[in-house]
């Protein structure tokens, strides 16, 4: 069982200085992939989710400090699915928050949202973002071949999801 506690609220304007540190940290570059964005350039990316109606929430941890975002976009009501995504702050990262808060978004998209399917893309070489995927049920449902151009090389990314059924079974021995 797991003992690490999250808590999810709405993501404040507030809270972009903490998302533009995070997002500009040498692994979340290598595992996200782009280059170094500005202030400016998160605060357009946060903008645009928000025009698209995805669900952002920020992560707290026991002590109520910010530690990271979890978002749901693409959210398509009418197919019912949506995609996750998740960056924690490298302090925070390694200690079961990210588990217990994509577990937390993703009850809330089944259970609240009404969704039946969440899936997700991410880079073959983010080993730890698809063990952490694997240990919540997430099944790999497509290998996009060479998709990702890094450092030099040219990377898979996997196409990952889970359905609501499957959540709901799972979920009892989580
Ligand atoms: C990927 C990320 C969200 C994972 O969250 P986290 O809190 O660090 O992960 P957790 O501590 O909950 O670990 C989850 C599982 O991953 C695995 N894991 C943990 N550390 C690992 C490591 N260093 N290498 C490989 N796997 C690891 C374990 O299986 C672990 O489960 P367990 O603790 O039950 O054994 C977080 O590290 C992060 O924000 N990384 C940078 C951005 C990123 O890669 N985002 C995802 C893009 S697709």
């Amino acid at each position: 069982m797991d003992t690490t506690k999250t808590f999810l609220r709405s993501f404040e304007t507030s809270d972009i200085k903490s998302l533009h540190q995070w997002s500009n940290d040498t692994r979340a570059i290598l595992m996200v992939g782009r280059t170094p964005l500005t202030y400016e350039e998160v605060v357009q990316e946060v903008e645009k989710k928000k025009k698209n109606n995805d669900l952002l929430l920020a992560i707290e941890n026991e002590e109520n400090k910010l530690i990271g975002w979890v978002f749901l976009k693409d959210i398509d009501y009418a197919h019912g699915r949506a995609s996750i995504g998740i960056l924690l702050s490298p302090k925070a990262r390694g200690q079961g928050y990210g588990k217990t808060a994509m577990k937390q978004m993703i009850d809330l998209g089944f259970k609240q949202l009404r969704l039946n399917k969440i899936y997700l893309t991410t880079r073959g070489a983010n080993e730890h973002a698809i063990a952490l995927y694997k240990k919540i049920g997430f099944v790999v449902e497509g290998k996009l071949r060479q998709h990702a151009y890094v450092d030099g090389n040219y990377l898979d990314t996997y196409f990952m999801g889970i359905l609501r059924s499957e959540w709901e079974e799972l979920v009892k021995s989580l």
